[in-house]
């Protein structure tokens, strides 16, 4: 077989990207791992930058985001039982954000690409990434047992942390830097109505916890909790408590309570690798950096990456130049490093940290302190949140 560019991942990232460029006459094919099932079972962020709706609505896939989707023109933030609102809206001069699930923004590609009869081959296994620095690159794989070979023009590594893709870049070529925080999230979500209408974050002596929604009638909530928690400890009814001791007041006298509809814990973790590309192979999305998900800038930074690289892809196949390819790297990494800072900022503010005892402790009040009392931190801490022009 043979293809313009080669989409290694089938989650956002790779989607999106082949949705772009088969409306600009680009061809792809995507090979994915998983089952597409598996794919669309995985629960992740759902807070989108205006940024990402726009190019969804570019790529003909934001029908259902306009018609289910909820814009936020604020969310909170609730430090010790203090509860101040982030007008969103007010501090950015109109911006805000949709508050749509990420499984749903996946379902909406998927159904997208089949409308156009775009090539998506799951469960491709032990896929290989070959020739990256000739004209001709080419990807092997194995599906039910079978042997493949797909030729390309270029190669696009959207196959997030675990993939294959990075580390077909040699290892003294790339720069990692990473940060592992010493904590994760225990997730649930329920079929209730959420607490409020807005996203609340929350810090407090217990540790953080975060309110967020799908919908009107389906919640998310998560509390920080130790790296070596194990799930099997919490029933819904510890979960329910914990969260409740760690909510403001009123918030937590509203709070209604369900049964779990899912139920995981994730680790916190800051990570980017440098350079994102390797003669004809380019990363994208969770492939090259992963941001602790205060902020929920994981798939905004992915989509970030896809419109830079597309425009790149674009111009190649339009014009003829490679300008915007070989300053892809470059480009995007500006804007990733942005969302890095963000997010472990954020993390940062709100969480408890084993070692912050004393010192460290006061200095996060403080910080707290100021952003309350100072518009100009607020202003920042907003044209952040809605997401920074790409
Ligand atoms: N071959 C083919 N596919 C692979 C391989 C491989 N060797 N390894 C991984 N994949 C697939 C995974 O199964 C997954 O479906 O690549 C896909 C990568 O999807 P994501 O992990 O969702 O990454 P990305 O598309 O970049 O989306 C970024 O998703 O993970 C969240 O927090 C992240 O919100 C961010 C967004
Ligand atoms: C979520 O709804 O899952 C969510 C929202 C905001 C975040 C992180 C996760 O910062």
């Amino acid at each position: 077989m043979r293809t313009q560019v080669a989409i290694i991942g089938g989650g956002p990232s790779g989607l999106l990207l082949s949705q772009i460029l088969h409306l600009k006459g680009i061809s792809s094919v995507v090979l994915e791992r998983k089952s597409r099932a598996y794919v669309l079972g995985r629960i992740r962020a759902g807070v989108l930058e205006q940024g990402l709706v726009d190019m969804l609505h570019a790529a003909d896939v934001g029908t259902r985001m306009e018609a289910e989707g909820h814009r936020h023109d604020g969310f909170d933030i609730a430090f010790q039982g203090q509860r101040h609102r982030i007008d969103l809206k007010g501090l950015t001069g109109g911006k805000s954000v949709m508050v749509y699930g990420q499984t749903e923004v996946t379902r909406d590609l998927y159904d997208a690409r089949d409308a156009m009869d775009g090539i998506v081959i799951d469960e491709a296994e032990n896929v290989s990434l070959h020739e990256l620095k000739s004209d001709q690159p080419y990807v092997t794989y194995e599906k039910g047992g079978e042997k493949f070979r797909l030729d390309c023009e270029f190669v696009a590594g959207c196959d997030g942390f675990h993939g294959v893709s990075r580390s077909s870049i040699p290892a003294d070529i790339l720069k990692e830097y990473e940060r592992v925080y010493p904590f994760g999230w225990l997730g649930v979500l329920s079929e209730t109505p959420p607490v409020s209408d807005e996203l609340i974050y929350n810090h407090s002596d217990k540790g953080f916890a975060l309110c967020s929604m799908r919908s009107d009638h389906l919640s998310r909530y998560y509390v920080q909790c130790a790296l070596d928690e194990d799930l099997k400890d919490w029933s819904d009814d510890r979960f329910w408590e914990e969260l409740r001791s760690r909510l403001p007041t009123d918030a937590a006298q509203s709070l209604i309570t369900g049964p779990s509809i899912e139920k995981s814990i994730a680790p916190l973790r800051s990570f980017v690798s440098e350079p994102l590309s390797y003669g004809r192979l380019f990363l994208a999305g969770d492939a090259a950096h992963i941001v602790p998900p205060t902020g929920a800038k994981g798939l905004n930074l992915a989509a970030s990456d896809v419109h830079y690289l597309s425009e790149a892809l674009i111009e190649y196949y339009g014009v003829g130049r490679d300008t915007k390819l070989k300053g892809y790297s470059d480009l995007a990494l500006k804007r990733i490093w942005k969302a890095m800072r963000f997010s472990w900022w954020m993390t940062s503010l709100l969480h408890k940290f084993p070692e912050n005892e004393g010192f460290g402790d006061r200095i996060q009040q403080t910080e707290i302190d100021y952003l309350f009392s100072s518009k100009a931190a607020q202003t920042a801490l907003a044209e952040n949140y809605v997401g920074l022009p790409y």
